[in-house]
């Protein structure tokens, strides 16, 4: 499976993308590339080849989850001297309001799923973890399987699931 984004970079027109939401519009034009820099984050990008546009972004990076805080079912399965486990935090994911509702943003999860899971063959990564915005962003998470974690605001998606699915 190939990929549809590429490491965000200088040549790329950032100043002019906007999903809707400031908070991942400022993040974007003015800090990803510095989070890039200091390896805080990676970003990737996808762009539309016939206009230069950027029609969306996310950022991955390590994580962890506070092993009581994972579903009872998959913590019977782990060490319980682990205070916590290693977890892909797929901190933003954002399509400007010029592609959204074409299926774009199904196609940048499924890309930082995919490549979490890739990832996850080279260090260790338990589940892919997102920390939903607002109400909205929480039911487009929960269409593709995602779980509440309890009493964090941050949802959950097992490796496992990955596995199976790719
Ligand atoms: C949420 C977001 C990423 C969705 O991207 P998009 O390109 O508009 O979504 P898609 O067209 O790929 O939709 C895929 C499916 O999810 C559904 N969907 C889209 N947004 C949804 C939402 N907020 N809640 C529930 N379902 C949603 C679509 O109806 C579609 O369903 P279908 O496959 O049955 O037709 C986009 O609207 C966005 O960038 N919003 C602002 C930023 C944001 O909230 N990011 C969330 C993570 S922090």
């Amino acid at each position: 499976m190939s990929h549809l984004t590429e490491v965000l970079h200088s040549t790329h027109k950032k100043t002019d993308f906007s999903c809707g939401k400031d908070i991942l519009d400022n993040y974007f034009i003015h800090q990803a590339s510095q989070d890039v820099k200091r390896k805080l984050s990676a970003c990737f990008v996808k762009i539309d080849f016939e206009t230069g546009l950027i029609q969306g972004y996310y950022t991955l990076a390590n994580s962890s989850i506070p092993l009581h805080l994972v579903p009872a079912e998959l913590q019977i399965k782990l060490p319980k001297s682990y205070v916590s486990i290693p977890a892909t935090l797929l901190g933003r994911l954002a399509i400007d309001l010029r592609y959204q509702g074409k299926g774009i943003g199904k196609l940048l999860l499924m890309d930082a799923l995919y490549r979490s899971y890739e990832n996850s063959n080279h260090m260790g990564s338990f589940a892919v973890v997102v920390d939903p915005l607002d109400l909205e962003a929480e039911n487009f998470y929960l269409r593709y399987g995602f779980i509440k974690l309890p009493d964090s605001g941050k949802m959950f998606l097992a490796m496992k699931t990955l596995k199976d699915l790719f």
